[in-house]
């Protein structure tokens, strides 16, 4: 995908091995779940005329329902519609797959990704609390998939 317009040199791809340390760099898993997702086709990366600029991480609730883990874009490149490339791209991926539903999630006291799922078209669908791994609960959004 190919963003048109202003925006137009950001595209979204499936990561690569050659995303790796980058991937490395930015995200915050191990080098062994890296590559399972760059494996699986489980990571999107967003380019600008070829660098890496942000990051979409997803996996499989119940083994069958896509949840968004993270989404990153480098500061310097937010609000500039980087996010939205990388969410519709994954987006159109889960339709292809035939999947009805998709899900994320963020800590409750984050207005911002919340904002931001929000109008992307997810619902808050519910709260968990983690005990002592994370102080604020962790609210979770929903999208289902128009047939
Ligand atoms: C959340 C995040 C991924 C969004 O990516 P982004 O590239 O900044 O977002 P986009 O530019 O694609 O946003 C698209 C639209 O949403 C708007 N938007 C962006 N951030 C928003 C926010 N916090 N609240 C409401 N709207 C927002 C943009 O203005 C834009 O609107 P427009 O099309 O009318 O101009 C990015 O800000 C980020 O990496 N944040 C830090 C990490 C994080 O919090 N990740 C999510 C938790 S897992």
């Amino acid at each position: 995908m190919v963003l048109k317009g202003a925006a137009k040199m950001i595209e979204a791809k499936h990561a690569t091995e050659s995303d790796l340390d980058w991937l490395l760099q930015e995200d915050e898993v191990t080098q062994a779940w890296a590559e399972r997702c760059i494996k699986y086709n489980e990571y999107i990366v967003a380019f600008k005329n070829g660098t890496p600029i942000g990051f979409l991480r997803y996996s499989l609730f119940w083994s069958s329902i896509p949840y968004m883990d993270m989404i990153r874009v480098l500061p310097k490149y937010q609000k500039q519609g980087v996010g939205s490339t990388l969410f519709d791209f994954w987006q159109q991926k889960m339709r292809q797959k035939n999947h009805k539903l998709l899900m994320t999630s963020s800590e409750s006291d984050e207005p911002d990704p919340q904002a931001w799922h929000i109008r992307n078209g997810f619902t808050k669908s519910g709260e968990l609390t983690f005990g002592q791994l994370q102080i604020a609960s962790e609210t979770f959004f929903v999208k289902e998939l128009a047939e």
